[in-house]
């Protein structure tokens, strides 16, 4: 990866690091810098549900077991948790907190935490001159047809819109600042280490991964072999967000490997990998605002980042599977 920045003696913040995405950050630097200083804040899962039942925040402690930086339970929409963060005086933030499932139809609630949170962390990015580096989404794209570019965005959903809405903050706060540094990555499909306790919300390579342990048929959508995802390992997530730390300019930047593939492209990799000729089920798709066909335009992000992702379907589920096969029928409370 990017070891032309020495993280080492920086004070590195980061939203949402109980997080999927968050919690891998956190070891990256915790491995690869063992003397930065990185600061966790998240509001960690509670017992609270939205009204389809899916839990409230998705942080979970056992994706931090084994990490010895600082953690502080807080809320971004708590003007009083982010005051907390006044004590010190960051290098970098890495903003992934949010309200991240998409199928969350409150948009009051979407809206305060994934966007008026941002205004508050970009003020704290401003006092302190601080690398912004936030999380948006491939959400903002909608159905509109590969490949998704920047620039040219359409959002079906609360979730998308918010990401949307972030990213024209983002887009002002750049033009403001000019010597400031804030990117946005549009993350497409991703999937890895550390987000089984996103439950039903996490990445269909474990939950498909997990029915065929458990000795069911994977299930699909009808006509998975055409619905068609850019899927992409944290490794190379985690990549991205390092080089935006260095971007040759502001901007928002997709995160996708460039490549498309189908959901039955998962199950058939990931029954070869596990040894199993189960077939696959199919069941009407529920949803009207599905996406069918995702594929990252990841030209600007190679350019102004140096983004190359580096990891196949296939080699990011081999790569994957012990961890799936370890997190097997364990608790995910
Ligand atoms: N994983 C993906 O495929 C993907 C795709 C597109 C965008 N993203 C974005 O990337 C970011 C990280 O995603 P992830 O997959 O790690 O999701 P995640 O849900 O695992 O992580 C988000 C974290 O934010 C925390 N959080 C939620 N509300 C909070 C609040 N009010 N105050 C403080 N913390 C709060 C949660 O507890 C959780 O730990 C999110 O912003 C998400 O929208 C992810």
């Amino acid at each position: 990866m990017n070891k032309n920045i020495n993280f080492n003696n920086k004070t590195i913040l980061i939203t949402g690091g109980a997080g999927f995405i968050g919690s891998n950050l956190a070891f990256y630097f915790q491995k690869n810098f063992p003397n930065s200083k990185v600061i966790v804040f998240d509001s960690f899962r509670s017992e609270a549900v939205f009204t389809n039942g899916n839990l409230q925040s998705l942080g979970h402690y056992k994706n931090l077991i084994g990490f010895t930086g600082e953690v502080i339970c807080g809320n971004i929409n708590n003007k009083f948790d982010l005051a907390l963060l006044n004590d010190y005086k960051f290098d970098y933030i890495f903003h992934q907190a949010a309200i991240s499932d998409t199928r969350i139809y409150d948009q009051e609630i979407i809206m305060k935490t994934n966007v008026n949170s941002f205004y508050d962390l970009l003020a704290i990015a401003k006092k302190d001159r601080a690398v912004m580096v936030y999380a948006s989404s491939a959400a903002t794209y909608g159905s509109l047809p590969s490949p998704q570019t920047v620039g040219k965005e359409s959002p079906e959903n609360p979730y998308g819109f918010s990401k949307y809405i972030m990213d024209q903050i983002a887009i002002r706060y750049s033009k403001e600042n000019p010597d400031l540094t804030v990117v946005g990555l549009r993350f497409f499909n991703v999937y890895g280490p550390r987000e089984y306790y996103k439950a039903n919300t996490a990445s269909m390579v474990i939950q498909l991964g997990h029915q065929i342990l458990d000795g069911k048929i994977p299930r699909l959508f009808k006509g998975s072999d055409q619905i068609f995802r850019d899927f992409i390992y944290i490794d190379d997530a985690l990549q991205a967000i390092i080089k935006s730390c260095n971007p040759k300019q502001n901007g928002i930047f997709n995160v996708g490997t460039g490549i498309s593939r189908s959901f039955q492209d998962i199950a058939d990799i990931l029954q070869k990998e596990l040894g199993t000729d189960l077939g696959t089920e199919y069941f009407p798709n529920p949803y009207d605002d599905y996406q069918m066909h995702t594929q990252a335009n990841i030209i600007t992000s190679k350019n102004n980042l140096g983004f190359e992702p580096k990891v196949s379907l296939e080699q990011g589920i081999k790569s994957y599977i012990p961890e799936i096969l370890r997190l097997h029928g364990t608790d995910i409370s």
